[in-house]
């Protein structure tokens, strides 16, 4: 399985000139092919096979009184994720519930406790973050750098930019017919045979992959009322879509085996098309989609599914012009909607809402930071409390710093201390200490010098706090082999793209956040705000998405992402200089999306909100009024509803 998808390398002369002579014709006839990969309900398969639960038994993972992860057969019982405990139990008696490792208190390790509180322990998603390592050195070894790039999206999904080397595995096809008798003159005589068919080769589809637009392959099983119904298309690109399910197939077979774990994936022409197919049919399947359906799938499909649309801007048009599906969009010109919402912005839409998108996939290095935070509901009092805290982040940082020096090599130059109570919202940095001398202990001292610098009163009452260890530096070089091939790299950004909230774990840490910082230490004094990224500009090339069969209304865009897309960009961890106003965009530290500068008030009343809901939720231990994510009075009915909506929408 693991070499499966490498196509062999051709040894002749007469083997390279077909080799190359199929690759040209791909080239030039095919288009681009992008997979996008997600796992099923992710933390609760990790959970599932930890603990030896029954895939057909109902879990879910728990984080105090809520609910963060919910498995499919939980889901079929009506579970919905951030339902709380008791109302889950309600819903299914014999749910197994799992909760998510903690530290507990003077424990520098993370441990499944069978009891955790919210006042004591703190949360750790180190288990889902060694499962998603593992899931993604499968899906590289799968996707030679050579041939192919793979990108990270979020902890539990990828995208692989996989033309080359689905084109690469087709001519294989042929070049292998060499080696039989006769070889040589069917090789030729197949290829040839192709090329010259008018619309191009014909595919059957096999029953592992859903096609938009054709029936189900179960219809063909024989199943009592089924029908046979031959799932054959015909086209370049098919082609290649159907070779780049038969790699999918390779990579979630490998995943199940090796892991246990089941994930769902898309095929399409681009990022955005591949991952919205991939979400069509789940758990354990995947879905291709061929151009002469993009416009008919994304007809009636609410247009806020579309990256980029889930949040603000989805808003501002769905305000503009009432819209909801896709296809109310198709109506406005490139004009109309570049004069509402601006240049790129517009004619990003105009593209998105026929399936055109070139963002690139996007190799991303490791990530060039880590955090570890944790709110405080009730807020600590005591310097006695913030010790004992600052110990917990300090040794989840440790554990976290020294497992990466371990794999990459790589150190931290920066310790990076955020504080929010009533009268301040500050970072403060300092030297990371040095390995030799380093543990949790001493990374705490450092930060808990950096606390008392404030002098005491205005950093207690103190709500939420958090460490990061910045400049991770010191790589053992892996990458070499891309620098050389010229490949881009992008530090990881952790969040989850599509996830609103995701990022928002009640300590701060489910958001995996990382960031990418200057290169040398600063000692800085304190910032009057949380640190902020610039933005840097997008560098995608475009791309044709129809090839040389597009028509004239559906020219690729000149750019690659409206603002909003252009946020879940890399980044660049600065602080913010004392009292100068932040940047245009500012980058929440609790969530690390990106907003307009002046929404940022607004934006923190989310997490507000968010906060308050969730102590109703542990303080009120799942009553029915901690059942539900609550809206501040103050955002009914006015935007913020919306938005709070839209922060919630994937429930
Ligand atoms: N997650 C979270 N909080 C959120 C969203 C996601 O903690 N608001 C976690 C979930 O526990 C989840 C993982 O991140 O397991 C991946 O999220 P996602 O892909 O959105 O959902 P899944 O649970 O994997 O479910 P699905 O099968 O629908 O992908
Ligand atoms: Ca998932
Ligand atoms: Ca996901």
């Amino acid at each position: 399985m693991a070499t499966s998808s490498k196509a062999p390398q051709p040894q002749s002369l007469e083997a390279l000139a077909l080799q190359k002579r199929i690759l040209n014709h791909l080239k030039a006839f095919g288009s681009r092919l992008v997979v996008h990969i997600d796992l099923d309900a992710f933390y609760c398969q990790v959970e599932m096979v930890r603990t030896g639960s029954p895939e057909d038994q109902p879990l879910c993972v728990q984080q105090w009184n809520g609910l963060i992860a919910v498995n499919y057969p939980a889901r079929a019982k009506g579970i919905k994720r951030h339902s709380t405990v008791e109302d889950a139990l309600k819903l299914c008696p014999e749910l197994t519930l799992v909760h998510v490792a903690t530290y507990a208190q003077g424990s520098h390790a993370p441990a499944y406790h069978p009891d955790p509180k919210y006042a004591t322990h703190k949360v750790s998603l180190k288990p889902y973050r060694e499962a998603s390592s593992r899931i993604f050195a499968i899906i590289e070894r799968h996707v030679p750098p050579s041939h192919g790039t793979v990108e990270r999206a979020s902890i539990d999904e990828a995208y692989v930019e996989a033309g080359e080397i689905v084109n690469r595995r087709i001519a294989a096809r042929f070049v292998a017919m060499l080696d039989e008798p006769g070889g040589s003159e069917r090789a030729l005589a197949e290829w040839e045979a192709m090329e010259q068919s008018e619309d191009g080769p014909e595919v059957a589809w096999g029953p592992e992959t859903f096609v938009v637009g054709l029936p189900d392959a179960k219809e063909r099983t024989g199943e009592p009322g089924s029908q046979d119904v031959p799932r054959k298309t015909r086209g370049w690109h098919d082609l290649q879509l159907h070779e780049g399910a038969k790699l999918v197939r390779e990579i979630r077979a490998a995943i199940r085996s090796e892991l246990g774990y089941t994930c769902s994936a898309g095929i399409g022409s681009n990022k955005m098309l591949a991952k919205l197919v991939s979400a069509l049919n789940k758990p354990d399947k995947q879905t291709a989609l061929r151009h002469a359906h993009v416009l008919d799938f994304m007809r009636d499909l609410p247009f806020t599914k579309i990256r980029n649309l889930g949040g603000k801007f989805g808003e501002q048009v769905e305000a503009e012009y009432g819209a909801s599906t896709v296809s109310d969009l198709w109506q406005y010109s490139r004009d109309q909607l570049q004069q509402k919402f601006g240049a790129q912005s517009g004619s990003w839409l105009f593209d998105a809402v026929r399936g055109i998108n070139s963002d690139e996939v996007v190799r991303r290095t490791k990530a060039g930071t880590m955090m570890s935070a944790k709110s405080f509901r009730p807020p600590l009092r005591t310097m006695d409390e913030v010790k004992h805290w600052l110990d917990v982040l300090a040794w989840e940082i440790h554990d976290r710093i020294t497992e990466d020096y371990d794999v990459n090599g790589r150190w931290s130059k920066t310790l990076v201390l955020h504080l929010k109570s009533n009268a301040l919202d500050k970072s403060r940095t300092c030297a990371f200490p040095p390995r030799h001398m380093c543990n949790g202990d001493v990374i705490s001292q450092r930060a808990f010098d950096m606390f008392r610098q404030e002098g005491d009163g205005r950093a207690l009452p103190l709500f939420h706090c958090s460490l990061q260890a910045g400049s991770l530096f010191g790589d053992k070089g892996s990458g070499a082999i891309e620098k050389f091939l010229g490949k881009k790299e992008e530090p990881v950004e952790g969040r989850d793209d599509d996830a609103d909230g995701f990022a928002d774990g009640e300590d701060g840490d489910a958001a995996d956040r990382q960031r990418k910082e200057p290169a040398e230490p600063q000692r800085t004094s304190w910032t009057s705000a949380p640190p902020q990224r610039t933005i840097p500009k997008q560098n995608a090339s475009v791309k044709s998405f129809f090839g040389s069969k597009q028509p004239p209304d559906t020219q690729p865009p000149a750019h690659s992402a409206p603002p909003a897309a252009q946020a879940a960009a890399p980044i660049e961890l600065v602080d913010a200089p004392a009292d100068v106003p932040t940047a245009e965009i500012f980058v929440c530290y609790r969530c690390s999306r990106s907003f307009p500068a002046p929404e940022r008030a607004e934006h923190e009343d989310y997490h507000f909100a968010l906060d308050l809901s969730r102590e109703n939720r542990v303080v009120l231990g799942g009553t029915a009024a901690g059942t539900k994510r609550k809206q501040p009075p103050s955002a009914r009915g006015g935007s913020g509803e919306k938005k709070l909506t839209s922060f919630f929408r994937r429930e």
